[in-house]
């Protein structure tokens, strides 16, 4: 009896071992490992035994030839046994993305509710996959059902502040779908540059894609670096990447900042400011590079008076643009920016002073709203919906925006109260451009965010009744790049960070544990040196302190 009690322990204690050795993020619904693999090599076949699957085939030959040097041939028909089949299994789940995957002596068996399930099986079987370059590639034993949680799961690059080539643009959708997050927002216009080609208006990008140079360190900077910084995306450029998201089942959702963050715009076409004859104003304590007078694209950050003028010339640029975004992004959401739009400009200009009384409008606000709601008409028209950021609530909520909350969660609620979809995105728990730790090496914008106050974060606030609730689709993490200029920077910043918010909005809570997330970061690191992703270690850091204490994080305005 005794000896059959060892045999057992010793047979637990195996499989405990193989599940440690499993390690999927985002943590899956149910994962049951046991002892024993399956290998791939390159005789291997994928079996598409459903319609419709390619997709999920080619990126995992994609990415078995560039890490470890083979593809497998991709059949339609062909033995169930010792090959990698993908499949569908109904389950009616009502957000897409549920699978179920089986691995045992018999091979691979992924089936997803829909196409996207069973990519996103695929993404799991690839964290199933030695993090070293070999030829027989061991799949641990597995039973896994796995489904998510929010329905939006996104993640924002600020492309204004600093170009990043469309070359990178792909990884950094592939960063997205690896963690199993559906939604890229691309944040293409900005005060220091105007980054997508519009056919109509050509100086958007001859001009406003480009700055004179740029600020050195922190705001408002020590010198400036005198280089001329800028890029653009063509249109043919965007076409590749919004199919190359879609085969990844990512949803581009493309960001034209209005009323404000609009000096590159202004800066090809000054009609478009109330004050098309003033020269571009900066602060005095900031340093500046080349000619001053005349309407230039913004070196420093921040937020700039400068605003678009509500004339008719504007908002026929701005259906102009859109009609051309339109053309380019098929998502159901167009995001219109919305934040940070001084009122200064609007107080001075006799035309809107005398738009406002016309109107009946309460005030500036009321004006901002007005804007806001016009341009909401045309995309409504068009069979678009907007999202904005919170400040769209000033004034008074279009009818029928979607809010991105991003000033804590206030806004958010606000909206949900109001029968408003809404997207968290409050600073103190996904501003990725925020430092990881007090001792950060490298210029941030401020701000402080840990590993672990992102793994914490909970999207659904507590305020919000069962029914309100249903109104949060999700949550996205952002990335400015004021700090940011390059890739090793960015990815610095992005990861583990990124690692820990896919648990938030793929995991269900139940699952979520935080300890198991910091054990499996071990063998996510290894992956992030073998994927050739920069990351910050910080977490390894034995001097580095957790420190939860809401009132210790500064709040830093941009
Ligand atoms: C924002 O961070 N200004 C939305």
């Amino acid at each position: 009896m005794k000896k059959i009690a060892s045999i057992l322990l010793l047979a637990l204690s195996f499989i405990t071992i193989q599940a440690q050795e499993v390690c999927i993020i985002p943590q899956p619904s149910k994962l049951v490992s046991s002892k024993g693999n399956f290998n791939i090599t390159n005789k291997t076949q994928i079996v598409l035994a459903g319609s419709g699957l390619e997709k999920s085939s080619a990126f995992l030959n994609d990415f078995l030839e560039k890490f470890y040097g083979f593809k497998l041939k991709v059949v339609s028909k062909g033995d169930f046994k010792n090959n990698i089949v993908l499949n569908y299994y109904k389950m009616e789940y009502p957000i897409a993305g549920a699978y179920n995957m089986h691995v045992n002596k018999d091979g691979v068996m992924i089936e997803g509710d829909n196409a996207t399930g069973t990519f996103y099986g695929i993404q799991s079987l690839i964290q199933l996959l030695p993090a070293e370059k070999t030829s027989s590639l061991a799949v641990p034993f597995v039973d896994i059902e796995d489904k998510p949680r929010f329905a939006y799961r996104g993640m924002m690059l600020d492309v204004g502040r600093h170009f990043f080539p469309a070359s990178y643009i792909k990884k950094y959708i592939d960063f997205i779908a690896m963690h199993k997050l559906n939604t890229f927002q691309w944040h293409l216009t900005e005060d220091q540059g105007w980054r997508i080609e519009i056919k109509k208006y050509p100086k958007l990008t001859s001009v406003g894609a480009y700055r004179n140079g740029t600020i050195v360190g922190r705001f408002p900077g020590k010198s400036n670096d005198g280089i001329r910084e800028g890029g653009f995306y063509t249109q043919a450029e965007i076409k590749e990447l919004v199919k190359y998201a879609a085969d990844r089942f990512v949803t581009i959702i493309p960001e034209i900042e209005m009323p404000g963050h609009a000096s590159a715009a202004i800066a090809a076409y000054p009609q478009l400011s109330c004050f098309p004859d003033s020269s571009t104003k900066h602060s005095s304590k900031t340093p500046w590079s080349g000619p001053t007078n005349g309407k230039y694209v913004q070196q420093t950050w921040g937020v700039f008076e400068d605003v678009f003028a509500p004339t008719d010339y504007t908002f026929n640029f701005i259906q102009d643009v859109l009609d051309e975004v339109m053309q380019l992004f098929p998502s159901k959401y167009i995001h219109i920016g919305g934040d940070e739009c001084p009122k200064t400009a609007w107080k001075k200009s006799e035309f809107c002073q005398q738009l406002i009384k016309d109107k009946n409008l309460k005030d500036e606000h009321g004006l901002q709203s007005y804007f806001i709601q016009r341009v909401e008409k045309y995309l409504n028209g068009k069979g678009r919906q907007i999202i904005g950021w919170d400040e769209i609530l000033e004034g008074g909520l279009a009818p029928n925006a979607a809010v991105m909350s991003w000033r804590g969660e206030k806004g958010g609620i606000e909206a949900a109260k109001q029968k408003h979809k809404v997207i968290m995105t409050p600073t103190t728990y996904v501003y990725f451009d925020y430092s990881q730790t007090k001792h950060e090496d490298s210029v941030t914008i401020g701000g402080y965010l840990t590993l672990k106050m992102v793994y914490d974060y909970e999207p659904i606030p507590k305020q919000l009744s069962k029914e309100d609730e249903k109104y949060v689709l999700g949550a996205q993490a952002n990335l400015w790049t004021e700090y940011i200029a390059n890739s090793s920077k960015l990815e610095y910043m992005l990861f583990p960070r990124l690692t820990a918010l896919s648990e938030v909005l793929w995991s269900s809570k139940e699952n979520k544990n935080w300890n198991n997330f910091e054990k499996k970061l071990a063998t996510q690191f290894k992956r992030y040196d073998f994927w050739n992703w920069n990351y910050s270690k910080v977490i390894l850091d034995p001097t580095t302190k957790i420190i939860e204490d809401q009132n210790e994080l500064s709040t830093v305005k941009k």
